[in-house]
């Protein structure tokens, strides 16, 4: 089963330059599988349409005008009820103090007040205003409520001369996680994943190493998602060009050995493993101290195996911790991957098709088929990174609720 992108959302645009970008939030929602409808604050139809707004959301737009129906319906109450989540973005200062006030006289307050389930609040405003002691206590007494908040965000600011500052509002991709987080079930809540992620470099010198092209990309979805499921996520790194996903302690390190030290301190606290890294099977027997000069002719380079981390957490597995291993291969993968789940004591094994188009590095998508010790094997088909992050996760849940039901047995 795929967690991502299934709810009803509200997304309310308040009166700031930033609605602008509400019709991109909008169309990245619907994109990510939700249902959406839009409403805007009169304000907000001075910097985006009602035309943008409905387009993007592919059906009419919620305003003041239309606040009630001619044959007597409210729509405030009729969007709360619907309403799985109600995104305020941008949210206005105003808009905050409002809600904390319990001032119903623009529709967004009357939705909120109306008793839509959750909201999410994506402010944007001057960071004067942001930081005034006011628009803080506003914001306290709406968490204090249970309302989240994402943003704002430091950056270049909207009015003429204003520079940089923390005000803007988050980017619409932003708000997409958050929304994902608020609405995913919180299956792993009180479990703790360790997650690697992304190429190591062995190098052979201070500038040179042995690499490869490994973008992270798997294993930074799989530390997403477990975090929206509710685990507490530590994602030990390699290189990579990916922001450090929100909610998770980040690890970052270079070598092969920085890797297997950063997961053996760190063992002990994990229920479940996703060794996603793909890290470089040799390093050079010895590193330079300085650049090494060109030289003609050929040249050989030394090379002894790294220490293979999941094998030694493998060996130090204890009863209810999970591991998964991930397995590339370009020929006999299922018998390859088998003999790799059972010499490095796994739960389960991703195997990936680097060579098949859409399944390459750095892609966003991946197809897997996880090999699990009875030599069951399920093909997940072709599908976002996500979606395959999840699928192991559902197959991690599954085991850390077995092992626990064996360990209450005994
Ligand atoms: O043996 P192979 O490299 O094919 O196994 C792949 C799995 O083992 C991956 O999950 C990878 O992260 C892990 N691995 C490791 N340490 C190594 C090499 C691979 O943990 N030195």
């Amino acid at each position: 089963m795929s967690r991502s992108g299934s709810g009803r959302i509200v997304v309310a645009a308040g009166g700031g330059v930033a609605a602008l970008k509400t019709p991109f939030l909008l169309r990245r929602l619907r994109e990510a599988g939700y249902e959406v409808r839009a409403a805007a604050s009169e304000r907000a139809l001075r910097f985006t349409t009602e035309t943008a707004l409905a387009v993007a959301a592919g059906g009419p737009v919620g305003t003041e005008a239309r606040w009630f129906a001619p044959e007597g319906g409210a729509l405030h109450l009729e969007l709360a009820r619907w309403a799985d989540l109600m995104v305020v973005a941008p949210a206005t200062a105003a808009g905050l103090a409002r809600a904390a006030a319990g001032l119903a006289e623009d529709l967004i307050t009357a939705t909120v007040l109306a008793g839509a389930r959750r909201v999410l609040w994506a402010p944007a405003m001057n960071p004067e205003m942001w930081h005034h002691p006011a628009t803080q206590a506003n914001v306290e007494r709406l968490r204090a409520w249970g309302h989240a908040f994402v943003g704002p965000e430091h950056g270049a600011l909207a009015a003429v001369g204003e520079g940089e500052g923390l005000g803007r509002m988050s980017e619409p991709e932003t708000i997409v996680e958050h929304v994902r987080h608020h609405l995913t079930p919180k299956d792993l809540e009180g479990y703790t994943v360790l997650v690697t992620a992304g190429p190591t470099r062995e190098y052979f010198d201070p500038v040179r190493f042995i690499s490869n092209p490994s973008s992270g990309k798997m294993g930074y979805a799989a530390a997403e998602a477990a975090r929206d499921r509710g685990a507490r996520v530590v994602l030990v790194s390699g290189p990579t060009h990916l922001p450090d996903p929100w909610g998770v302690e980040v690890v970052r390190v270079e070598r092969a050995q920085e890797m297997y030290e950063a997961m053996l301190t760190r063992f002990d606290e994990a229920d479940a493993v996703v060794m996603a890294a793909a890290v470089a099977d040799w390093r050079p027997t010895e590193t330079a101290p300085e650049k090494t000069p060109k030289q003609a002719g050929v040249n050989t380079v030394e090379l002894v195996p790294t220490p293979d981390i999941l094998a030694e957490l493998g060996r130090r597995k204890k009863t209810g911790q999970v591991l998964v291993g991930f397995a590339m291969e370009t020929q006999q993968g299922r018998e390859r991957a088998r003999a790799k789940l059972d010499k490095k004591r796994l739960d389960l094994i991703a195997l990936n098709f680097p060579t098949r188009a859409q399944s390459a590095f750095g892609s966003e998508f991946n197809e897997v088929e996880l090999i699990d010790p009875s030599g069951h094997v399920e093909v997940t088909g072709l599908r976002s990174k996500r979606d395959v992050a999840d699928r192991i996760l559902d197959r991690i849940h599954d085991l850390l609720a077995r092992k626990e039901a064996e360990r209450n047995a005994q």
